[in-house]
């Protein structure tokens, strides 16, 4: 057993992730908490040198499966090398993404099942699953404009697939909010961004030591 806890950031692009990430490491980290900030695809050289393969590069450059593999292997590299040891530490990790991102953005065109990316969760990461993940949620008006001003941007290689992808990707977390209302929070992310903090926060309250 360790004192340690695990929390994951998820969402569709432009939902202010990172923004919370950081946010919420301030806070607990003031609070006294040790704190592990992190991301992915990355979070290790060796991850973050998988992130720029995956998200650099035209739509083609990988096939769906090749795709869900490096974000398996980038995983399998971040969880044994930073998230396992800081939990085994007794830290908190934040992390910005993880297994549930593959969930649901590999599975989007039905070539790989959620059994699938877990399979590979297992053999690569011991199936290692966070305490508590929250998923930013915009509504889809708001989400598919962010994304749209994304695409005439110089979006990456994910970011800038069409908005019926990430909208489809969007109807994946939710459900998956559904399905382990425990574990995942569902966050209403059009909220001034203190307010989604402090929301964040109070649903961290039974986890706390
Ligand atoms: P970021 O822009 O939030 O750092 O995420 C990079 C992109 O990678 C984003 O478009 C989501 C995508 N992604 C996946 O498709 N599968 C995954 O497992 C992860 C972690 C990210």
């Amino acid at each position: 057993m360790t004192e340690g806890r695990f929390i994951t950031l998820e969402g569709g692009e432009g939902t202010g992730k990172s923004t919370q990430a950081r946010a919420l490491a301030d806070a607990l980290g003031g609070g006294g908490l040790k704190i592990t900030l992190t991301r992915e695809p990355g979070g290790t050289p060796g991850a973050e040198i998988i992130r720029e393969l995956l998200l650099s590069g035209a739509e083609e450059k990988w096939n769906i499966c090749t795709e869900a593999l490096l974000f398996a292997a980038a995983r399998a590299e971040h969880c044994s090398k930073l998230i396992h040891p800081a939990l085994m530490r007794g830290e908190w990790v934040i992390c910005d993404r993880f297994i549930d991102s593959s969930r649901a953005y590999q599975s989007v065109n039905g070539l790989l099942s959620d059994a699938e990316i877990m399979d590979l969760h297992r053999i690569g990461s011991n199936n290692l699953m966070p305490d508590r993940t929250f998923i930013l949620d915009l509504p889809e008006a708001v989400a598919s404009k962010r994304v749209e001003s994304r695409d005439r941007g110089d979006s990456d290689r994910i970011g800038g697939r069409n908005s019926d992808y990430h909208q489809a990707v969007m109807a994946n977390f939710r459900q998956f909010a559904n399905d382990e209302p425990d574990r995942i929070h569902l966050v209403d992310a059009s909220q001034a961004a203190e307010v989604i903090t402090e929301n964040l926060l109070q649903s961290l309250g039974d986890l706390m030591p």
